[in-house]
């Protein structure tokens, strides 16, 4: 649902979601709120109530776009996440949750907001996609439908979908190279072209703890705090079992 569905074609006909939509492995149906208004002037927004700088989204498009889109699907159990800052932080958790859910109706916001009232009628999910503000909801939408998208099975292939598990642990991924084997001077790491499987998937993983440790270092250490109690649990079971 969006003021603005012209901002969503390129992205959803280009590369990894064009094509899965072309297959229709995942389907993207959008809704112009515009078209749901009463106002004979096509007006959908309004002044705030008790003051304050620029314009609101009404209520009354909103819910009838909605109401419009749960009779076309006929499934009253669907999730309406609102894009907004005030929402709770997109993870990667976030992604997986939506991914299974089936159909999803995301609201993009625009200006300076929408009206209270109908966000209490209709939205179940309320979702940021970081700390800072953005002109409109369909950027963060877009974010929010390429990371979901990709976890559908068969968007992604079967190679592409070999290197998704990084994130999962909670680590950053580690460095990787391609041909030349040289360039500027600069050599692959010699680990690499070993063909030393355990070497190399040792040296990832040293390599995915320093980077997350440099980078991120909340990441690296909800990480530790992690394995430490892992570590902790399956002492206890040793314990128990012996
Ligand atoms: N709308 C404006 N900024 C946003 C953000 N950071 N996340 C989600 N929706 C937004």
């Amino acid at each position: 649902m969006t003021l603005f569905p012209e901002m969503f074609e390129p992205v959803l006909s280009s590369s990894i979601i064009g094509k899965a939509i072309e297959n229709g492995i995942i389907n993207v149906k959008l809704f112009n709120i515009r078209d749901y208004t009463n106002d004979k002037h096509k007006k959908v927004d309004d002044y705030t109530y008790g003051g304050g700088a620029g314009m609101l989204m009404q209520a009354q498009p909103i819910y009838d776009c909605h109401r419009a889109i749960l009779d076309e699907i006929g499934d009253t159990s669907i999730r309406t996440v609102y894009v907004t800052p005030q929402g709770s932080l997109f993870k990667q958790k976030t992604a997986e949750s939506l991914a299974q859910t089936g159909n999803i109706i995301l609201l993009c916001g625009h200006y300076e907001g929408i009206d209270e009232r109908v966000l209490e009628e209709i939205v179940t999910d309320n979702i940021s996609i970081g700390d800072y503000v953005l002109t409109g909801g369909e950027l963060p939408a877009m974010v929010m439908m390429d990371c979901i998208s990709r976890l559908v099975p068969g968007v992604l292939s079967n190679e592409e979908s070999a290197q998704t598990e990084s994130f999962d642990d909670g680590l950053l991924e580690y460095p990787q190279y391609t041909r030349p084997e040289v360039w500027k001077s600069k050599s692959v790491p010699e680990v690499l072209l070993s063909g030393h499987h355990a070497n190399i998937a040792k040296w990832r993983e040293e390599m995915s703890l320093l980077r997350t440790k440099e980078r991120r270092p909340d990441l690296y250490e909800n990480y530790c705090a992690k394995n430490a109690r892992n570590e902790g649990e399956k002492a206890q079971n040793i314990d128990k079992n012996t």
